[in-house]
C-alpha cells in the first residue's frame, strides 16, 4: 500500500485526477470503478478541466459505479446516476452505452446484480477503482461485518453511514435505508485501487484501514490485502496514521527510486500531466454477505 500525503484536498484531487489520466493514456478503452459523494468532486472538476482544456479522451472508456440507493431513480437528484451524470459524464466524451450504475430501481435486485458483476467481467474486469471511506470505515457500501468476499448485492446501511448522507436529503428519514453495492471481493479484483480521504472526520476510519488488523468490521481494511493501492489523503484525513513520519519518507524517496515498469503513474507528483491523446422491493443478495 502507498500512502501519500498531501497538504490540502485540492492537491488530493488533482494527483487523483493525474493517475486517471496517466491510466487512460496508458490505455484509452480503460474500465474505471468509479465512487460519489463529497471525496471524488474535486477529482471529477479537475477530470472535466482536464477534457477540457487538454484532450484528455473518454471516448473508449468503461465505467461501473460502486453502488446505488435503492429506490432512486436515474432522474432522482439525489440518487448517484444523476449524481455522476451532473458532475462527470455530461461534461466528457464518454459514450452513454459505456456507463453502468447499479439499478436502485430494478424488478429483479438478485438478477441485477448477477448481471452486473457479469458485465463487469465481459469488459475486461477494472483496471482502475477509485474509492472513498465511510466514517465507518466502510468502501461501497460494505457496511462494518460485511464479508471481505462478498459480491454486488444489496446492503442495509448503517445508522452512521445514513447519518452521514442525511446531508444530500432535505430530512434524515429521506435517506434510503438499503443500497446496491458492489461488494468487497468485487472490489478487490480491481487491478489498481485508489482511495482518496479528506477532513479529520475520515482520520479514524483512514488509521483502522491503512494501520489496524484486516477485519470486517472496517472494511477498507481489505485493501491491505491487494497489491496495487495508493492512497491518498490530506493531512486531516493523514492525522491519526502511527506510521506518518515513514509514509513521508517513502513519498520523499520516491524521485530516486526504480520506476516499475507495470505501472506508468509511479510518481506522487500531485500536477496533472500527461501527453494529449491523438486526434480523434429488495430482495435478498445472491447468497453472498448479510442484508
Ligand atoms: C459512494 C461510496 C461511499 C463513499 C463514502 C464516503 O459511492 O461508495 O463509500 O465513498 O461513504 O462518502 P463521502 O465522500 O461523501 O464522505
Amino acid at each position: 500500500m502507498e500512502v501519500i500525503v498531501h497538504e490540502n484536498y485540492d492537491l488530493v484531487s488533482r494527483a487523483a485526477a493525474a493517475i486517471v489520466a496517466q491510466t487512460l493514456n496508458a490505455k484509452p478503452n480503460a474500465v474505471l470503478g468509479l465512487a460519489t459523494g463529497s471525496t471524488p468532486l474535486g477529482l471529477y472538476q479537475e477530470l472535466v478541466r482536464c477534457h477540457r482544456d487538454e484532450g484528455l479522451d473518454f471516448s473508449q472508456v468503461v465505467t461501473f459505479n460502486l453502488d446505488e440507493y435503492v429506490g432512486l431513480s436515474k432522474n432522482d437528484p439525489r440518487s448517484y446516476y444523476y449524481f455522476m451524470r451532473e458532475n462527470l459524464f455530461r461534461h466528457v466524451n464518454i459514450a452513454p452505452q459505456n456507463i453502468y450504475v447499479p439499478s436502485g430501481t430494478t424488478d429483479n435486485y438478485q438478477a441485477f446484480c448477477t448481471w452486473y458483476e457479469r458485465r463487469i467481467q465481459e469488459s475486461g474486469g477494472i483496471d482502475l477503482q477509485v474509492l472513498g471511506i465511510g466514517s465507518d470505515g466502510h468502501i461501497g457500501f460494505n457496511e462494518p461485518s460485511s464479508s471481505l468476499g462478498s459480491r454486488t448485492r444489496i446492503k442495509t446501511l448503517a445508522r452512521q453511514t445514513i447519518d452521514d448522507n442525511a446531508r444530500f436529503f432535505d430530512r434524515p428519514e429521506d435517506v434510503p435505508i438499503y443500497a446496491i453495492t458492489m461488494g468487497v471481493g468485487t472490489i478487490l479484483e480491481a487491478r489498481q485501487i485508489l482511495l482518496m480521504a479528506n477532513g479529520a472526520k475520515k482520520a479514524p476510519a483512514v488509521a483502522a484501514a491503512i494501520e489496524g488488523p484486516v477485519t470486517s468490521r472496517i472494511t477498507a481494511s481489505a485493501l491491505q490485502m491487494h497489491s496495487d493501492v495508493t492512497c491518498l489523503l490530506d493531512t486531516d484525513a493523514a492525522s491519526q496514521l502511527e506510521m506518518i513520519d515513514y509514509y513521508r519518507w517513502v513519498q520523499a524517496k520516491h524521485p530516486g527510486a526504480p520506476v516499475r515498469a507495470s505501472r506508468p503513474h509511479f510518481s506522487s507528483h500531485p500536477t496533472v500531466r500527461y501527453d494529449a491523446p491523438p486526434a480523434r422491493s429488495p430482495v435478498r443478495s445472491n447468497g453472498v454477505g448479510s442484508l
